[in-house]
């Protein structure tokens, strides 16, 4: 099994250790990116990606290593702390690059047979913000199954975590390792909302607005009978 973490942090915190716990009970090749080490740049709302093509970004170099290693792994893990109820600026940074990936635009066709996990973890409260601030994109990327992980860690360092918490938080990457390692072995269906937004979208593009979006969807051949998941 292949794993990408995306740490929306540089330093190796709580939220490090969790997300890094949950790879290798998953078990496999673990590969990593840190933010803003690996990836530094703020979109600049050019639009290019929309409407010229992602190829033409002016951080497409910087971006290629993160987009290639999103596209072969089977799960793809984004973890952030919490800063004031969502994510960290660089992870915020990081996925507005992938705004031209959203079902709306180009959705690339390998994120619909992927499993995400979202984890974040807070001083105190939240965690259900900031999972869902990257459970948005990787629902909107077309991934089929996402699991979310918070944990009120009651501390600003791994080190603080008391042992009950510790052992809460094993307990609980445990039971996700093992529904990641069992939803691996067969096919992954998308769920009715998914299904239902690549409807709506599928909709939008039949009467598209935009020809490079409209183009990649008939290629694709998803205005006829064609599913990515399939
Ligand atoms: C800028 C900043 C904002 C924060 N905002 C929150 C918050 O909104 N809620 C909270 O409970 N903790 C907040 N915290 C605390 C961290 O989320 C918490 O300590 C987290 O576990 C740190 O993870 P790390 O060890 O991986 O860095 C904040 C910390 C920082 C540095």
């Amino acid at each position: 099994m292949k794993i990408v973490i995306i740490h929306g942090q540089s330093h190796k915190g709580s939220t490090y250790h969790i997300a890094r716990n949950l790879a290798e009970k998953i078990g496999g090749d673990i590969q990593e990116f840190f933010l803003p080490k690996d990836f530094d740049e703020f979109c600049i709302g050019c639009t290019t990606c929309f409407v010229k093509g992602e190829e033409q970004c002016p951080h497409q170099a910087k971006l290629q290593p993160i987009t290639e290693a999103l596209d072969m792994a089977d799960v793809i893990i984004l973890a952030s702390p919490v800063y004031v109820f969502h994510v960290t600026g660089a992870m915020k940074a990081l996925l507005d690059h992938y705004g031209y990936r959203w079902m709306a635009h180009r959705p690339e066709e390998k994120m619909f047979k992927k499993q995400g996990v979202c984890i974040s973890t807070a001083a105190g409260a939240g965690t259900k913000s900031t999972n869902q601030d990257m459970a948005h994109s990787l629902f909107n990327w077309g991934v089929p199954r996402i699991y979310k992980l918070g944990f009120a860690v009651a501390a600003t360092s791994y080190d603080g975590i008391s042992p009950k918490k510790k052992q809460a938080i094993e307990k609980k990457t445990e039971k996700i390792a093992n529904k990641i390692k069992k939803a691996s072995q067969k096919r992954i269906n998308p769920n009715l909302k998914l299904r239902g937004m690549f409807a709506i979208m599928r909709m939008v593009q039949i009467h598209g607005w935009n020809p490079k979006d409209m183009d990649y969807w008939n290629e694709k051949g998803w205005t006829k009978d064609k599913r990515p998941w399939r």
